[in-house]
C-alpha cells in the first residue's frame, strides 16, 4: 500500500486543507504515515503571509528534498498551498526535484493532479487563482476520534489591506453554498465531534444568493447552530469593519455560540489602520468590544496585532499598547510587518529597522503575558463546562478545553475526546489551566 505524509505550516485553513487532501488520499486509497522518511508522496502545504512563514516553507522543502535523494523507492515530492502560488518557478529552480506544485485554490483536486502526473510529463503545475468551485463537503470518516474540526465556508479575500498577500494567492471571494456546508457539519458530528470552527478570511462578508432569498452570515449561524451533536460552534476570522449588530447579537441569542472571537485589530493608531486601508477607525474597534461584551459578558476575546508598519511613530505604537492594555484580550498574536510581493505597504517609505521592530514586539509581548495570566488566574475558583480533546501530557491526566476556548488539564479516567465535563478551576497559568473534576 502506497503512503503520504503532509506537513502543513501557516493558519486554519491551510489545516483544513491538509485534512482536505488528506481525506482524497486516504479515499484513493494511501496510508498516512508518521514521518516523510517513510512516505511514498510527501506533500509540504505552505504559508507566506510573513517572511518568517515563507523561510520555514523553503527550508522545509530543502529537507523533503533531501529525504527523497535518499529514499531507494520512488518518491513523489509536492508543495501546495500559498507560497506554491505565489513563486511556482522560483520553486521549481531551487528544489529541480519538484514533481507536483499546486496553489491553495487546487487542494480539491490534489487527486486529478496525481494521476496527471502518473500519466507522465514532469513536474504539474497547477496555480490559477480562479480554481475550480470548492470541493463537496467531506465525509466525517476520516476525522472520528477528533473532538473538534474545521468547516470552510467561503475562499478568498476581497480586503486587500495593504500589507497582506493573502488576497493575491487565494483569490477573490467566494462563498460556499449552505447545504453543503451543513452536509459538512452534519458529517463531523456524525463522526462524533462536538467542537465545529466555521472558517473564512472574512467570515462577515459571507453571502448565498439564491432567486427570492439571500442568506448572510448571521442566517449561516442559526442554520447551523441546529445540526444535532454540536456543542460549540466557533468561526474565524471577523473583520471588525463588518462586524455587524445583527452577528453580535447572535451571541446573546445561539446558546451554541461559543464565548470567544477572534478580532484582529493589527494597530491602535488611526493613522496607521488608515495606511493599512482597514476601514475603522480606533474608537470603531472598541465600540464593537464593548458591544461584544453587553451581548456575552463572559466572552473570551483574543486578537491579531503588527508593530513596525511602514511609517509606524513610538507615538502610533503607544496607541498599540494602550488599546491592548484598554481591551485586556484573553490572547493576542503579535507579529514584525514584513514586505510581500506586490502589495502597497511594500512600495511605501519610512520602513523600520529590524531592532526597532523587535524592541517593539518585545515590549507588547511582555505587556499581553501579564493579561493573559492574570486573566487565567482569576479563573481560579470557577466552574467551567470542558470538552475533553484527549489525555494531558502527565500521566493520569486529560486535556480539554472551554468555550472561551481555554486548555484545561485534569485527572481523570475513562474519559473520550468529545466527552464533556465539568472542571473546577485551581490555577491560571499563562497557556493553560489547571483544575479537578466537579
Ligand atoms: N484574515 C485575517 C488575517 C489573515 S493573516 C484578518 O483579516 O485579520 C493573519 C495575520 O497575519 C494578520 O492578522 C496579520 O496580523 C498578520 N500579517 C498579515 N500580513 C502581514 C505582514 N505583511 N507582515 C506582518 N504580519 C502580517
Ligand atoms: Fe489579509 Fe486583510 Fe484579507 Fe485579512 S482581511 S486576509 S488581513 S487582506
Ligand atoms: Fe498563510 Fe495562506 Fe493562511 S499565506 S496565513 S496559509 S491564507
Amino acid at each position: 500500500m502506497k503512503t503520504f505524509f503532509i506537513y502543513t505550516m501557516g493558519c486554519q485553513m491551510n489545516v483544513y486543507d491538509s485534512d482536505s487532501m488528506a481525506q482524497e488520499l486516504v479515499k484513493k486509497g494511501l496510508k498516512p504515515v508518521e514521518a516523510p522518511e517513510h512516505a511514498d508522496i510527501i506533500l509540504v502545504n505552505t504559508c507566506t503571509v510573513r517572511e518568517k512563514p515563507a523561510q520555514k516553507a523553503f527550508s522545509s522543502l530543502g529537507r523533503m528534498s533531501e529525504i527523497k535523494k535518499r529514499r531507494k523507492a520512488p518518491v513523489i515530492l509536492g508543495v501546495t498551498g500559498c507560497l506554491a502560488q505565489e513563486k511556482p518557478e522560483e520553486l521549481k529552480r531551487r528544489f529541480p526535484s519538484l514533481d507536483l506544485i499546486a496553489g491553495p485554490r487546487e487542494v480539491g483536486r490534489i487527486s486529478a493532479l496525481l494521476d496527471r502526473l502518473e500519466a507522465g510529463g514532469g513536474c504539474v503545475v497547477a496555480t490559477d487563482p480562479g480554481g475550480p468551485p470548492p470541493p463537496a463537503p467531506v465525509d466525517g470518516s476520516y476525522f472520528q476520534g477528533r473532538s473538534a474540526g474545521y468547516v470552510s465556508i467561503m475562499e478568498g479575500c476581497n480586503n486587500f489591506c495593504t500589507y497582506c498577500i493573502v488576497p493575491y494567492v487565494r483569490g477573490r471571494e467566494l462563498s460556499r453554498s449552505p447545504s453543503d456546508i451543513l452536509q459538512e457539519v452534519r458529517n463531523l458530528t456524525e463522526a462524533g465531534l462536538r467542537d465545529v470552527t466555521l472558517l473564512g478570511q472574512n467570515v462577515n462578508s459571507y453571502r448565498w444568493i439564491e432567486p427570492g432569498h439571500t442568506l448572510d452570515f448571521p442566517d449561516l449561524l442559526r442554520a447551523v447552530s441546529t445540526v444535532p451533536g454540536l456543542c460549540r460552534l466557533r468561526f474565524t476570522t471577523s473583520h471588525p469593519k463588518d462586524l455587524s449588530d445583527a452577528l453580535i447579537a447572535c451571541f446573546g441569542s445561539l446558546e451554541v455560540l461559543a464565548p470567544h472571537i477572534h478580532l484582529p485589530f493589527q494597530a491602535g493608531s488611526n493613522r496607521i489602520l488608515r495606511r493599512m486601508a482597514r476601514g475603522y477607525s480606533r474608537e470603531h474597534y472598541l465600540s464593537r468590544i464593548e458591544a461584544l461584551r453587553s451581548a456575552r459578558p463572559d466572552i473570551a476575546m483574543t486578537s491579531d496585532v503588527m508593530v513596525g508598519f511602514p511609517g509606524e511613530t513610538d507615538e502610533d505604537f503607544s496607541r498599540t499598547l494602550d488599546l491592548v492594555e484598554r481591551v485586556r484580550f484573553d490572547g493576542l498574536f503579535s507579529f514584525k510587518y514584513s514586505d510581500r510581493n506586490g502589495t502597497p505597504a511594500t512600495r511605501m517609505q519610512n520602513k523600520l529597522s529590524e531592532d526597532v521592530k523587535s524592541r517593539r514586539l518585545a515590549e507588547l509581548q511582555t505587556l499581553q503575558k501579564e493579561i493573559t495570566r492574570s486573566i487565567n488566574q482569576s479563573l481560579a475558583g470557577l466552574e467551567f463546562e470542558v470538552l475533553v480533546e484527549g489525555r494531558g501530557k502527565r500521566p493520569g491526566q486529560y486535556s480539554g478545553r472551554t468555550g472561551t476556548n481555554k486548555i484545561v488539564n485534569f485527572a481523570g479516567h475513562g474519559l473520550e475526546p468529545g466527552d464533556l465535563v465539568r472542571v473546577l478551576i485551581r490555577r491560571g497559568y499563562l497557556n493553560s489551566l489547571l483544575g479537578d473534576l466537579a
